[in-house]
């Protein structure tokens, strides 16, 4: 990895100072190619006795990454530095894939061999799928994937020795192709209908809506503006810097546990409502307010401090402007809309004045509150069929590149040690035993 200290010609950027008491300390800035510059404390403990405090990580860069980079007050999301709009508008989501593991789109040859690759691992171990009748039917699809996704390094021993690049790429390759297929039996079992097997003659997305969708009953045709739909949502999905699954991932993977093991890591963070649980409990929450005339009461409770209620959907730790990805989610919810001539969605009537009310009140002003890409995804989802259960199935199949790529990036540096973070104490002191029969 190669963060850039500055030009030297500049030496007061080339580090930062400390002073505590009469003591001071001196280190260095690293500055990357764009955003923020870091001060480098990697040795402030030694030096200082002293460690850095700070609860949720909002001033901590964790790592270097070269993946994706977030601009949170212009609302700029860039995958390899390629703006998320260029590459949801104009590629599909195996180019991404692509981009996201290698560094750079590919060429013909390069999407045409991946592609290959790719549809080639889409089925599972037979084996698996008498996994899935372990569980209840009315299991939550996620409870399901942790599960099953976990499970698969109990199926595939030829990739988990992480010290093998081709171990690892087979493990990557593998993860991106069976996760539609996982997610798709997780739906399935859910609701009581038979496993639909991938079909190699279909593109990743209708593949993933016909193995949702299609019954053994009866021929299925995927609807092409639907399966371009659901690859978009895809892309908006695949990335997002270090956000909290993706940290879950990097810190299961720095202790050097499988591959397969660090993504079930990953699934199960991405499951709290206040991270990729948020689409389910945003469309949970359009459908309590009900009608747009309920609005004030549910903007009220939002504001109030002594109400845990929050408006799910909205807000973000680096977005203090509108999430770019919101944007192109609220532009493929009305497409679909319109595709399925569904004319009048009352979600979408409560989602669209929702938004308009709260970006106009101070609350949400003062606070940089805006739709993230949660707040309009839950509309799509529902209108293309999907249980309110399987939203954030969806965005942990999408994802799983992310986690996947971010994953390969901390095994390849060769500066990876495993995470041990440390903190501050304020429990009890040393004391000593006291023999039960003498405790009041
Ligand atoms: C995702 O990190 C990522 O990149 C995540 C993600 C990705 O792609 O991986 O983008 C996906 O997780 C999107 C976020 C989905 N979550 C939600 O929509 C849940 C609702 N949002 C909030 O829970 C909240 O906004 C968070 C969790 C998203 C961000 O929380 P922060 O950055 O820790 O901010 P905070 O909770 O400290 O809030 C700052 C202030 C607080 O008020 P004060 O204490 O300063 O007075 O804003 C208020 C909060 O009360 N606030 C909200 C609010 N979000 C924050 N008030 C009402 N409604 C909200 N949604």
């Amino acid at each position: 990895m190669d963060a850039k200290t500055p030009d030297p010609k500049s030496p007061d950027l080339n580090s930062g100072t400390l002073a505590v008491g009469d003591k001071s300390w001196s280190f260095p800035v690293l500055h990357g190619s764009i955003g923020p510059s870091v001060l480098d404390i990697s040795k402030l403990y030694g030096q200082t006795g002293m460690f850095t405090y700070d609860p949720g990580f909002t001033s901590t860069a964790a790592c270097e990454s070269k993946i994706t980079y977030i601009d949170g007050d212009e609302g700029v999301l860039l995958y390899r530095g390629y703006p998320i709009e260029q590459l949801a508008m104009n590629g599909d989501f195996l180019e991404t894939c692509y981009l996201l593991l290698y560094g750079e789109l590919p060429t013909p040859a390069q999407k045409t061999d991946f592609d290959y690759r790719v549809t080639r691992h889409t089925m599972v171990h037979e084996q698996m799928a008498r996994f899935y009748q372990g569980f209840r039917r009315d299991a939550h699809p996620m409870a399901v994937m942790v599960g099953c996704v976990g499970a698969l390094s109990a199926f595939y021993h030829d990739s988990i020795d992480i010290s093998d690049p081709h171990q690892r790429m087979v493990a990557s390759i593998r993860m991106i192709a069976k996760m539609p297929t996982i997610a798709a039996m997780a739906y399935k079992y859910t609701i009581g209908q038979p496993f639909i097997y991938p079909k190699n003659d279909l593109d990743y997305s209708s593949n993933f809506l016909r193995m949702c969708f299609a019954v053994p009953a009866e021929d299925y045709k995927v609807n092409p503006i639907l399966a371009k739909a659901m690859d978009r949502i895809f892309i908006l999905h695949a990335d997002h810097e270090q956000n909290a699954s993706t940290s879950t991932v990097r810190l299961a993977g720095s202790s050097g546990a499988n591959p397969f093991a660090c993504i079930a890591a990953g699934i199960a963070c991405l499951w709290g409502p206040a991270h990729g649980g948020a689409n389910e409990a945003a469309l949970k929450m359009l459908g309590e307010i009900g009608h747009v005339s309920r609005i004030p009461e549910y903007i009220k409770r939002a504001k109030d401090k002594n109400d845990p209620f929050r408006l799910m959907g909205f807000g973000h730790r680096v977005y203090k402007n509108y999430d770019p990805r919101a944007k192109i989610m609220q532009q493929t919810c009305h497409e679909v809309l319109r595709e399925l001539g569904i004319k009048h969605d009352p979600l979408l009537d409560v989602a669209m004045e929702l938004e308009r009310i709260a970006l106009s009140d101070d609350y949400f002003i003062e606070k940089k509150l805006y739709p993230n890409i949660d707040f309009y995804s839950g509309i799509t989802l529902k209108a293309m069929g999907f249980s309110t259960s399987m939203f954030t199935v969806l965005f942990a199949l999408a994802r799983t590149v992310g986690w996947i790529a971010q994953w390969k990036e901390m095994i390849e540096d060769p500066q990876q040690k495993i995470g041990r973070p440390r903190q501050i104490y304020s429990g009890a002191p040393r004391r000593d035993y006291v023999a039960i029969a003498k405790r009041r």
